[in-house]
């Protein structure tokens, strides 16, 4: 076994919808700022009750079911996330016993930000290939709001809550896969909040923009200089839904479709780890995705890391 394909995507969001028309009444800000320069015009929160464990479990079990496996054959459960509900048990763990998955592979959560999902990915690739299962469970979950600082503006108003959840089988045909890391510390990071002594969410935007419209191009290239693939091989493109403006510059680069390259961070913000499989399960939900068509994930963010996955979609049902 040398790949994966995707068989079946789930999805979870809270239920709290935070517009940016909410967020005006709390900092100074407005749609009118918030949407030309990033595409988000609301994002989901979650309420007090709702955690990072609920989220993961809702998308995971979506995903199994739509799966239509016996979920006896899951080989591995990788959860990314970077705000999980505790340490330790792992959320991947608790997925294992909510879902009643077997117990005798890894479970275990990994942490690379924005780009988590895509060595999740990975790491799943990793496990199916050293105990010969047949598939694999993961999910990118966050709960942001919890480590926002709602008196920032710069950053509270770009973030958001969810999860997404892939299964992915054991596959020869179309597997090319990409990552790099590089540390720094001084542009995406968690800030001290000097009124309360907490840790939250701190980003210099402009340096974060530079580094990923330089991040998703060598991606991208890197994976067409791999699989000797164009772009015009390439059915559809979910990257990590951070700005619009991100996403249109990489488009304008390459000269595709514009549709070849799927929005979502209109209605839910950037989601870290949860959304490139939000995206992607928005776009397998949406029927315009067909089975056998090539899917490329590419991920950037904190870290600073960046990775990217070119697979096929083929659900079983
Ligand atoms: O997953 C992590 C990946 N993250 C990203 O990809 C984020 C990448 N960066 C960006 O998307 C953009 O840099 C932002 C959307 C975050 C910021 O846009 P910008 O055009 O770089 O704005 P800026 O930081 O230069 O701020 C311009 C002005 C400043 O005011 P002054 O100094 O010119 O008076 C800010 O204080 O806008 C002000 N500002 C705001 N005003 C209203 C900053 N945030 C807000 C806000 N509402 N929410």
């Amino acid at each position: 076994m040398t790949g994966l394909k995707i068989i079946a995507t789930g999805g979870a969001l809270p239920s709290r919808v935070v517009t940016n028309d909410d967020l005006s009444k709390i900092v100074d800000t407005s749609d009118e700022w918030i949407y030309p320069r990033t595409g988000i015009h609301s994002r989901y929160f979650c309420g007090e009750n709702e955690s990072t464990t609920d989220l993961a479990i809702k998308a995971a079990s979506q995903a199994l079911e739509r799966a239509n496996i016996d979920k006896e054959q899951i080989g591995c459960v990788v959860v990314a996330t970077l705000s999980a509900e505790f340490a330790c048990p792992s959320t991947a763990c608790l997925i294992q016993e909510a879902l009643g998955l077997p117990t005798d592979i890894a479970a275990l959560d990994i942490n690379a930000a924005c780009t988590g999902f895509i060595y999740g990915t990975e790491v799943a690739r990793g496990f199916l290939s050293a105990n010969g299962k047949k598939y694999a469970l993961v999910i990118g979950v966050e709960k942001l709001s919890k480590i926002l600082d709602m008196t920032d503006r710069t950053t509270c108003v770009l973030f958001g809550d969810g999860a997404g959840a892939a299964v992915y089988e054991a596959d020869d045909t179309m597997y090319y896969s990409i990552q790099g890391a590089c540390g720094a510390k001084d542009i995406l990071v968690p800030g001290i909040n000097e009124a309360d002594g907490k840790s939250y969410v701190s980003m210099n935007g402009k340096n974060v923009f530079k580094f990923a419209v330089s991040a998703i191009p060598r991606v991208i290239n890197g994976i067409f200089e791999k699989s000797e693939k164009t772009m015009d091989d390439v059915d559809w493109v979910v990257c990590h839904q951070a700005n619009s403006r991100i996403i249109d510059h990489v488009v304008k680069k390459y000269k595709a479709p514009t549709e070849k390259f799927y929005k979502n961070m209109d209605r839910f913000g950037n989601t870290s780890a949860a959304s490139v499989p939000l995206a992607l399960n928005e776009l397998c939900e949406s029927g315009k995705v067909k089975s056998g068509d090539s899917v490329m994930l590419v991920g950037f963010g904190g870290g600073l890391t960046e990775a990217g996955v070119l697979l096929s979609y083929a659900p079983k049902a």
